[in-house]
């Protein structure tokens, strides 16, 4: 590939009279309206803040977590270093900064977490967001440029949306380069936001990488159609091992691959401002976009340090493509739009409500809004509620819910539920059967933003240009997915130290003392989400993560702390089960041809996996869930760009939609059931509902009734109830979409009865009196025997 390198360079330096010229946003004093509708929000104000982002707005590694100590934050998620600095290896050493990260950031205050009401934090701040200083950019006294090519015209002709280097859109095929280290750091892996693993070296790696240290490298995007080019935006490359970045660069354009134009500056060459640090993306504006199918990326300087340093970036290219009758990739064409009529585009804090408020307008009868509580500044968590009967638990009709954006920068998930209950709304009006039975039989609870704050210092950034860890955090910078109590310990290890494995439970388990203490650093929007799940009866869920493809089910926790490694609950079967029901049908999941997102290539798992063996997470919300309530739940990581251009949304819909709904219909497959007193009809809250083989119980709600979630089989049921005789059946589940009713009458048993007339005044019948009797006696003979047994033993053990 190197040789063609001459040829090309010759044809670019006879070709300099050309006059493309290319500035930086410098250049702009108006605000540029963005021609693509859907992005106009995000596109304006982040675009000019480019590279100017102040250190002290990003939340960095040092406040991951939480209460408990965290090992191996070993996650494709990880965050960045800190800006420019070299990030540290933070495998094996996240204990200390967790001790420490935390503390500076708040004082802690005393929150009981059964209570649902929350204290204020003592710092807590003022009611609105306050504005983040603001990036004014000085105007630098400016080129002069050749002003007969400049016109308000050309200005406004303002921003395209990224080709898609970042969200896959653009395919390996359609890049190039000079040269390349080695197939880890090839022209494919020169992605914005792409991430490498924990360890250099293998064919994953964060970024192209040249193999020569010349001026004459590029990298080369093929549009495959004509295209307006508007800009680009590099990235250094991901690794905790290596520092390398471009610091300036051209940019040349081409319609064949053999005439390349430079871009131009006036009379020179423009020379592009690249990146500081390896994980800022820089953004740079072409002042007048060029018209061409190719474009290159050609580095001029790189960090070196002595003979370290190597030429590699990340990149995306700004485009916009043009009609072209001579397209021979027509047929290529992928679809952009959906044939749903919603409101496709990113929604900040206010426009959600909005937007929730008008779905709530249009459908009174099905939808009520409420707010579980509020972010640290002050946001509410609003949740949508779907159900014929808004605002009520109905007997036997199970609760379902999908959290999206507890990592606040994972955005794809809050717009697709603000899509769902749009859609359910549309489609139960229109009289879809699916839709109106979901909605009769199921009461749905849709959470669009766990964490609000976060999701705002992203927005505030837009779409490309908050790389990969700004707004995951909550304000307090806590990572909320290891923010829930660690009930896996205390199973773990009561597992490990009751000798009696009668006494050991295996549901409900309660929230240990340490987190509820002063000393555990637990987000209010934590607080707010489990008080939620202690207060209504859900029995499935998702919660909606993006930065991959692949749905994980629990435990994410590992047993002992190794980095990775399979850990099922005993619900395996049914997890992996509702995994797959979203991953087969989700569109891009389940293309067999997709490429791997960044450093595991979860096709070859059907992109399903358990949690715990992709990378250990304690404190996560699918285990708490699992542990501490009755509700089963996955998390869906939605895409491989974590905060996808406002003009993917409408395909994204159309890659989830299916998905949606599916999962949520899973909520209807197994048992379920009323348990009542047999002689009073009433329902009996708080019943134990044991399954033969599967070591999870689960619990009956307020009224007696009960969803036990299981694949098709045949089942032994065993419920018991305090005060009452346990009760065995046996009930089948077939592969219908419907539950199997298995309901249990039980029998109070004779000491229960007597509480009970005897609290009401009455006086216990004969035969009543006669069984309690004969239970004493027995029960006294044995105590006897047992006694007797004792002291014999005593006696023995003295005489030796
Ligand atoms: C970043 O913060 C520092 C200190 O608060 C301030 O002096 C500087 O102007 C800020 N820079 C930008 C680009 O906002
Ligand atoms: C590519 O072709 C188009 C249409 O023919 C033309 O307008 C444009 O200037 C060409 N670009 C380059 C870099 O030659
Ligand atoms: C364009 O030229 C001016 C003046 O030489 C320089 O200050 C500016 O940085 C250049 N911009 C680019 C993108 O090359
Ligand atoms: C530069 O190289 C020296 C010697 O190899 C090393 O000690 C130092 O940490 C490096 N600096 C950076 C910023 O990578
Ligand atoms: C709500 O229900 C009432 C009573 O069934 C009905 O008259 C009304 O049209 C419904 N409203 C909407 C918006 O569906
Ligand atoms: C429970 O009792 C009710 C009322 O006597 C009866 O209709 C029902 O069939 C019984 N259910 C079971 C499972 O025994
Ligand atoms: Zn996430």
């Amino acid at each position: 590939m190197a040789a063609f390198l001459p040829i090309s360079l010759l044809i670019f330096s006879a070709c300099g009279f050309f006059v493309f010229v290319c500035g930086q946003l410098t250049d702009f004093t108006l605000p540029v309206k963005p021609t693509v509708v859907s992005g106009v929000d995000v596109a304006t104000e982040s675009l000019f803040s480019a590279g100017t982002s102040n250190a002290s707005e990003v939340p960095t590694t040092e406040f991951t977590t939480s209460y408990r100590k965290s090992t191996a934050e070993t996650t494709t998620e990880r965050p960045t270093g800190k800006e420019g600095q070299k990030p540290v290896r933070k495998v094996l050493k996240m204990e200390k900064e967790d001790d420490e990260g935390p503390l500076k950031l708040a004082k802690r205050s005393t929150r009981s977490l059964t209570v649902a009401k929350k204290l204020k934090n003592v710092l807590k701040k003022p009611k609105v967001i306050p504005k983040k200083p603001k990036v004014t950019k000085t105007p630098k006294p400016e080129i002069k440029k050749v002003k007969h090519h400049q016109s308000a015209a050309t200005k406004t002709a303002s921003q395209c949306p990224p080709l898609g280097l970042e969200s896959l859109r653009v395919k390996d095929a359609q890049l190039r380069a000079s040269s390349y280290k080695r197939r880890g750091l090839g022209p494919h892996r020169g992605r914005l936001n792409i991430q490498s693993g924990i360890d250099d070296g293998d064919i994953y790696d964060g970024a192209w990488c040249a193999r020569y240290k010349d001026k004459n490298q590029w990298l080369e995007v093929d549009a495959q159609k004509l295209t307006r080019f508007t800009g680009a935006i590099l990235q250094g490359r991901n690794s905790i091992w290596s520092w390398d970045m471009v610091q300036t660069y051209k940019v040349q354009f081409s319609n064949d691959t053999l005439l390349w134009k430079p871009c131009m500056n006036g009379s020179k060459e423009a020379i592009f401002e690249g990146n500081q640090d390896t994980e800022t993306p820089v953004l740079s504006l072409f002042d007048r976009p060029a018209v061409a199918r190719y474009i290159r990326i050609n580095p001029q300087t790189w960090y070196q340090n002595g003979t370290e340093g190597d030429i590699c970036l990340r990149a995306e290219v700004l485009g916009c493509t043009l009609p072209d009758p001579s397209n021979v990739y027509a047929w290529q064409t992928e679809p952009t739009e959906s044939r749903d009529k919603l409101d496709f585009k990113h929604h900040n804090y206010k426009e959600m409500r909005k937007l929730m408020k008008s779905v709530h307008d249009e459908c009174p009868n099905i939808t009520r809004i409420y707010s579980i509580g509020k972010s640290y500044k002050d946001l509410k968590l609003y949740v949508m509620e779907i159900s014929d009967n808004p605002g009520k638990h109905e007997l036997g009709e199970p609760e379902f819910r999908y959290v999206a954006g507890m990592h606040g920068n994972e955005v794809l998930g809050r717009e697709l539920l603000l899509n769902l209950m749009q859609y359910m709304c549309q489609e139960y009006k229109r009289g879809n059967q699916r839709i109106v039975h979901l909605v009769k039989e199921t009461r749905i609870h849709l959470l669009p933003s766990m964490n609000p704050d976060g999701y705002e210092m992203a927005f505030k950034k837009g779409s490309e240009l908050a790389g990969w860890a700004l707004g995951r955090y909550s304000y307090e910078g806590i990572d909320m997915n290891h923010n829930f109590a660690d009930l896996n310990s205390v199973m773990w290890t009561a597992i490990e130290l009751e000798t009696d494995q009668s006494k050991l439970i295996n549901h409900y388990f309660p929230i240990p003392e340490q987190y509820t203490s002063e000393e555990a650093f637990v987000a209010p929007e934590t607080r707010a989400v489990i008080s939620w799940m202690q207060n209504i009866p859900f029995a499935l869920g998702a919660n909606l993560h993006g930065g991959e493809l692949v749905v994980t089910y629990p435990y994410d926790m590992t047993r002992d702390w190794a980095p990775r490694e399979h850990t099922p609950t005993p619900d395996e079967s049914f997890f992996r089960w509702l995994a797959a029901a979203y991953a087969s049908t989700n569109q891009v999941m389940s293309n067999p041809d997709r490429r791997p997102c960044h450093n595991k290539d979860f096709l070859r798992y059907n992109n399903i996996i358990n949690g715990a063996d992709w990378h250990n997470v304690p404190g996560s919300m699918n285990d708490f869930s699992y542990l501490h309530t009755n509700c089963f739940e996955v998390t869906v990581e939605l895409s491989c760009d974590k905060f996808p251009h406002a003009s993917e949304l409408p395909i994204e819909w159309e890659n989830n939609r299916e998905s949606l709904l599916v999962y949520m219909e899973q909520i209807h497959r197994g048992i379920k059931g009323v348990i009542r007193d047999k002689d009073t009809g009433v329902g009996i809250a708080d019943a134990i509902i044991k399954v033969e083989d599967i070591d999870h119980h689960i619990r009956s709600v307020a009224d007696g009734d009960f969803w036990r979630l299981l694949n098709p089989g045949e089942y032994r049921l065993t419920v018991s109830a305090e005060g009452y005789f346990p009760s065995s059946r046996t009930c089948y589940v077939m592969y219908d979409h419907f539950p199997t009713i298995c309901d249990f009458n039980l029998t109070k048993t004779p000491r229960r009865k007597a509480k009970d007339i005897l609290a009401k005044g009455g006086k216990l019948p004969k035969d009543l009196q006669l069984l309690l009797r004969q239970q004493r006696m027995r029960k006294l003979r044995v105590t006897t025997k047992a006694i007797n047994q004792r002291r014999a033993a005593a006696k023995r053990a003295k005489r030796v």
